[in-house]
């Protein structure tokens, strides 16, 4: 009998020690959302980048536009490191120097008419010196507006880019050239309004 009591009156404590934990609460609260500050912080912290917009390259899904096209500079010999900074650069046409500067033979096929282009003139300009309306939209290598084809190509057998952020290699591989940027180097045939 006395044991009963017992067991019953621990019973009895054990259930109020739990109604009296529950009625007080745990006293936990939820800590603060702060991945919104964080995202802003890192975001403070990472430098603004330069890189350009591929344009209307990137609508198409060629996100990796922006590569420029040419060779790893560790596999090359000594003699040919100039050749591939002229490449990765762009060639400066201003650097040629007036007696330096040769004429070529370019066909504007579309157009029905082969005119001299210099070696410091971009396509494009030489075309609309002669009042053709030729597409583009940059000018500055960055959209594929000006793209043209060269009919013999590869296009770096014929011209020469200033400055190409949207064409791959396989691409002038192929005879495309940007228009804007090209520049002669030999006499060739140019289908302007082609793009890859
Ligand atoms: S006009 Fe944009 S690349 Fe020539």
């Amino acid at each position: 009998m006395v044991e009963l009591a017992g067991v019953l009156g621990g019973a009895v404590l054990a259930l109020t020690v739990v109604a009296l934990h529950y009625a007080k609460g745990t006293g936990w609260e939820a800590s603060e959302d702060i991945s919104q500050e964080v995202l802003e912080q890192r975001a403070a912290s990472v430098p603004e980048t330069d890189f350009p917009e591929p344009y209307n390259r990137s609508i198409g899904g060629g996100g990796a536009a922006a590569i420029p096209a040419g060779g790893s500079e560790g596999e090359l010999a000594e003699g040919e490191e100039g050749e591939a900074e002229e490449e990765e650069e762009g060639f400066d046409p201003d650097a040629i120097a007036d007696d330096e500067v040769e004429y070529y033979e370019v066909e504007f096929a579309k157009e029905g008419e082969t005119i001299e282009v210099a070696s410091n003139e971009p396509l494009l300009e030489a075309g609309e010196d002669e009042g053709w309306d030729l597409p583009y939209a940059c000018r500055e290598g960055q959209c594929i507006s000006c793209a043209g084809h060269i009919e013999d190509g590869p296009a770096e057998d014929y011209i020469r880019h200033s400055q190409n952020e949207s064409l791959f290699e396989d691409d002038m591989e192929d005879g495309y050239c940007l228009t804007c940027v090209a520049y002669p180097v030999d006499d060739f045939t140019l289908e302007t309004s082609e793009s890859p």
